[in-house]
């Protein structure tokens, strides 16, 4: 569509009229995307440190994508869980050579990822824990919207209206170690955890609170899960944000594993493989078009080595936040790993940062009004980065004249 055809039709009122009300959306219609880059119905371009939430690992329309879904469209589109599906196999096979040995199931995204995992969770305990079935997941952490994985979400703005959730969850204080061992009891089954918390802010977990999960789960046979819907498929520098930390038994990924393609995955170490037929399924996951997308993705971050791409680009990153946070002192605390990045803002203004950045041409997020977030693709390049300090810095100081700001 042109500019001029698109602009024919006011797609705010029609939105508000057709679609529900679920999205607080920022005023911009985004119609193409390319790289590092997006355009908004006006053809203003944008360089985006969102990604789609974390999803555009390989930035927008990255060929390689492009060209497997283009064949992949022209041979099969979709065919039942009831075949064998080579594309399948092989993006199992590829995750299985990432994880060193784990196994696949595949679903439509994050939430139904996580939940393939407690069910397989709650089947380990029932059938090696005396029937155990709780799972204790993190406050502040975030695993989805459906009804299980909103039980698990530890925060309360998140499922107050939702009420009765299912039972079978319970939150500690993340980072705590004596929390979850105090909150074990002879119903537990798995500990859910992830690396680095995402929608609660970019925290990353402590080396000891990790190792410390490992080893308790292996005393008590409890399971580990690894939610890495955020946090995986490279961003974080290595394929699987535990591979900083220590092996999980579970591991779910979503978001960026397909290079935009929407996919879930669930996978398991041999101990907790213990699915037979009939336990779990789906109709659309391990779709030949999500598989397709999904293999172009990792062979591309493993050919184009974005894998160091992601860490190094990281550091560079960093160093630029932690210059800006000394010059603008309504932001500090600088964290992240990789490509997963935040920053602490004062006075609640994370919102108005978002938006002004928005008009001067760079795509940030806040989680909450005190944290501003940037997860941009692996393909990131120090010149991207250069120009995305310019903006943000002018930025700043256009917040820092603000009567909020001084306050
Ligand atoms: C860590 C984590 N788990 C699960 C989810 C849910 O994924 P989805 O929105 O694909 O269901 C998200 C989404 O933000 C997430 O960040």
């Amino acid at each position: 569509m042109t500019t001029t055809e698109l602009n024919q039709r006011d797609w705010v009122s029609l939105e508000q009229k057709y679609y529900q009300g679920t999205f607080k959306r920022h005023p911009i219609t985004l119609v193409r995307g390319e790289g590092t880059r997006v355009w908004d119905s006006e053809g203003k371009s944008y360089l985006d440190f969102v990604a789609g939430i974390a999803v555009n690992v390989l930035g927008h329309c990255h060929p390689a994508v492009v060209e497997a879904v283009q064949q992949q469209v022209t041979q099969l589109v979709h065919v039942s869980n009831l075949y064998y599906n080579v594309r399948q196999i092989e993006l199992a096979e590829l995750l299985g050579i990432q994880s060193d040995g784990m196994r696949s199931f595949f679903s439509n995204s994050g939430a139904e990822a996580n939940e393939g995992a407690f069910k397989l969770a709650r089947k380990y305990g029932r059938l090696h824990r005396n029937g155990a079935y709780e799972i204790i997941s993190m406050e502040n952490s975030f695993h989805g919207r459906t009804m299980a994985t909103t039980a698990a979400t530890g925060q309360p703005a998140y499922q107050a209206t939702w009420a009765p959730l299912p039972d079978g969850f319970k939150q500690v204080p993340f980072n705590d170690l004596e929390a979850v061992k105090k909150a074990t009891s002879d119903k537990t089954a798995a500990i859910l955890v992830e690396a680095v918390q995402g929608e609660g802010g970019i925290w990353p977990a402590s080396q000891e609170f990790m190792q410390g999960l490992r080893d308790w789960c292996d005393e008590q046979n409890l399971v580990l899960i690894c939610d890495e819907v955020q946090a995986g498929s490279g961003r974080t520098g290595k394929f699987f944000s535990w591979q900083h930390y220590v092996r999980p038994d579970i591991v779910t990924l979503a978001k960026g594993l397909a290079g935009g393609v929407p996919i879930g995955a669930m996978l398991t170490d041999p101990r907790t493989d213990i699915f037979v037929p009939g336990d779990h399924g789906t109709t659309f996951g391990g779709n030949p078009i999500a598989c397709a997308a999904g293999i172009a993705t990792i062979k591309t971050i493993t050919e184009q080595n974005l894998l160091d791409n992601a860490t190094q680009m990281g550091e560079y990153w960093k160093e630029k936040l932690e210059q800006l946070c000394a010059k603008y002192p309504f932001i500090d605390s600088p964290r992240g790993i990789g490509l997963m990045r935040a920053v602490n803002v004062k006075h609640g203004l994370g919102p108005v940062i978002v938006q002004k950045a928005m008009e001067h041409g760079l795509l940030l997020n806040s989680t909450n009004p005190q944290t501003l977030r940037m997860i941009p693709p692996l393909i990131l390049t120090t010149a991207d980065i250069d120009e995305a300090t310019q903006i943000l810095d002018a930025t700043l100081a256009e917040v820092a004249n603000l009567p909020a700001a001084q306050a």
